[in-house]
């Protein structure tokens, strides 16, 4: 399905725990082009979970949101898409948190050593919804997986330039981010260490979309900020 991604340059990126209703209507009204949900588990959307379906609430005033959902079984996987394509603007497949147990279930970051499997479950979710598909990965194997995930029908790319076994520590690599979006074709959107507005502004300067987690958390306002200076720099 279309989605007009050149509407879209500041992203605000999906955090556990902090990305709720609430937080995300605050992130948009202060000039977030697009917004995410936190990481919903998808056995738990499919089992009809309590918890999983109030993090699947949503209210019409975020859209465009994407909604993230993670697992290591593809069926699971393209049953929680289909579960969530009505309210989603976006399907999300998170492949790039590194927490152990998400790795034991061979989800999130664990497919980033698994080709075969992420074409396997792009693929099966392009297919089967009608919604756009995106997938947040991390640098590990980035230039590799972001072509397959092309390859797989994939309607955009969200790079936190950091390895799996960094977490969060050390800084996110901007020069792979210039290198990933210099042989895609579909939309690359950066993210990793965009501290200030003026940061997100060189983030435009070297890709499509920047997306800001934890600088928006301390202060959403980072958004209005960088629109501002967006504007003074003459980028739409
Ligand atoms: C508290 C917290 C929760 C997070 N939860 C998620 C998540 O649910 N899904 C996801 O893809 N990334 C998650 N992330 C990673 C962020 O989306 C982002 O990639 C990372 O914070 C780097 O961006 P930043 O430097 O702008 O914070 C989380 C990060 C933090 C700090």
């Amino acid at each position: 399905m279309q989605f007009d991604w050149k509407r879209i340059k500041l992203v605000m990126a999906p955090m556990e725990g902090i990305t709720d209703v609430r937080f995300r209507l605050l992130c948009r009204h202060y000039g977030a082009d697009l917004v995410y949900s936190e990481r919903i588990n998808s056995y738990a959307i499919v089992r009809g979970n309590k918890s999983a379906m109030k993090t699947m609430e949503m209210s019409e005033g975020e859209r465009p949101i994407a909604m993230q959902i993670f697992g290591g079984k593809t069926d699971i996987m393209v049953k929680a898409a289909k579960m969530l394509e009505d309210k989603a603007d976006i399907i999300d497949i998170n492949m790039g948190c590194p927490a152990k147990n998400s790795i034991k279930i061979g989800a999130c970051a664990a497919l980033l050593r698994k080709p075969a499997k992420i074409k396997e479950m792009v693929e099966a979710i392009v297919s089967a919804v009608s919604k756009p598909v995106t997938v947040k990965i991390r640098a590990d194997n980035a230039l590799r997986n972001a072509l397959i995930i092309q390859d797989a029908g994939a309607s955009a790319i969200a790079l936190h330039a950091r390895y799996t076994k960094d977490v969060y520590s050390g800084k996110a690599d901007w020069d792979l981010i210039k290198e990933v979006r210099k042989e895609l074709k579909i939309p690359l959107i950066g993210n990793g260490d965009i501290k200030k507005a003026q940061d997100a502004v060189e983030m435009l300067k070297i890709t499509d979309c920047a997306m800001i987690g934890r600088a928006a958390a301390k202060d959403p306002r980072i958004f209005y900020e960088a629109k501002e200076l967006m504007r003074k720099e003459g980028i739409a």
